[in-house]
């Protein structure tokens, strides 16, 4: 063949399809095939080399060069699709003459220590699902990239709110001439509150778990990246028993036994009255351990009743409905139920923390 800076003619390719065709004939076996098929059709293969040469050839006799390699290049694809079923076919036949192979035997299973687990996170969310769906809720997904707007002004965080703050959030850096809201990582699933006010018309229930993010440090209960999941029920009449009934439930099946909770005052913008609701520690019973530092109580779930604002932005008149939210930190109820001492474990893709909750 000639170096590519000469022009290559037609020749060439002629002469190439014959000789990769004598070799594709002569493969003794699939391994050299699949070999020989990337020395001939692979990015740096004879064929696509002649292609690259296109460059050097003139003008002219361009559309003839370029249809006869366009021909060759399908012949080669095509002894090769053929000498690889022939390949095989053989090697199947070979394995049926041999007396010692039964394909009626099961075939072998993969390496049990291999096997796959489902995520902790993953497992709850599930149990979560299962639980709120038998109490007629929706199950939603909202997107992790969201508006400044449902994440903070729908829900009454105003403008100044340190929350907004560079410490806090991650803003999506405007491209030049890009206009309209600004957006960025979701910092809660409280996202979905109007999302989904605005789309369903009431009395409805649903809840909304997903991943969110906040620009921290990380330590052993701090994660740039973490799990919530969010709950919504609006109707025309709803209370404050409603909810921690919902909520009692909830823990209670989680972790699969009566669970004592508290109510103490707290403060979100989007709730009107806002609770920290608080379960009995359940690594030690309420004595007092690490876990709860010592007071026996471990904060777990975040609710109120919906504030007449983020009903309003939601497009529903408050004289006329009423709603309850909750945002319960999941990573923090995985971390409870099974004991684990840091957070960074959950998503640290460590295969040796991952592999033990691998189902017995
Ligand atoms: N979005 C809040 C957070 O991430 C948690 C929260 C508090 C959600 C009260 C709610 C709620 O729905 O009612 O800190």
């Amino acid at each position: 063949m000639q170096p590519a800076q000469q022009e290559p003619v037609t020749q060439d390719i002629d002469a190439l399809l014959a000789e990769s065709l004598a070799a594709i004939t002569a493969t003794e076996d699939e391994a050299a095939l699949r070999d020989l098929e990337v020395k001939l059709l692979g990015k740096k293969g004879a064929v696509t080399e002649l292609l690259k040469g296109m460059k050097h050839v003139a003008p002219a006799d361009r559309p003839a060069f370029g249809a006869r390699l366009t021909e060759a290049r399908a012949a080669v694809e095509g002894a090769i699709a053929t000498r690889r079923a022939t390949l095989e076919e053989a090697r199947v036949a070979a394995l049926c003459e041999d007396p010692s192979f039964d394909a009626t035997l099961p075939a072998p299973r993969p390496n049990a220590t291999r096997n796959g687990a489902l995520h902790p996170l993953t497992r709850v969310t599930d149990h979560i699902e299962e639980v709120f769906r038998a109490m007629g809720f929706m199950l939603l997904d909202y997107p992790e990239i969201d508006t400044e707007f449902n994440n903070f002004d729908a829900l009454n965080i105003p403008a100044a709110h340190p929350a907004r703050d560079m410490q806090d959030t991650f803003w999506l850096a405007q491209r030049p001439g890009e206009t309209g809201p600004r957006r960025l990582l979701r910092t809660h699933t409280s996202t979905g509150q109007v999302r989904t006010m605005r789309a369903f018309a009431p009395p409805f229930r649903a809840i909304f778990p997903g991943r969110v993010f906040r620009y921290e440090s990380t330590d052993a209960s701090h994660e740039h990246t973490f799990h919530q999941v969010e709950g919504l029920m609006v109707a025309r009449h709803t209370s404050v028993a409603n909810l921690v009934y919902s909520m009692k439930t909830l823990l209670s099946e989680i972790f699969e036994r009566e669970v004592t909770v508290r109510l103490r005052p707290g403060f979100f913008p989007f709730v009107e009255p806002g609770f920290e609701l608080d379960i009995r520690c359940q690594v030690c019973g309420g004595d007092g351990c690490s876990v709860c530092k010592h007071s026996g109580w471990v904060e777990l779930l975040p609710c109120g009743l919906v504030h007449p604002n983020v009903l309003r932005h939601g497009g529903l008149d408050p004289a006329e409905w009423q709603g309850w939210a909750f945002g319960l930190g999941l990573s923090r109820l995985v971390m409870m139920k099974y004991q684990i001492e840091d957070i960074r474990h959950l998503l640290g893709g460590d295969l040796r923390f991952n592999t033990q909750f691998r189902r017995g």
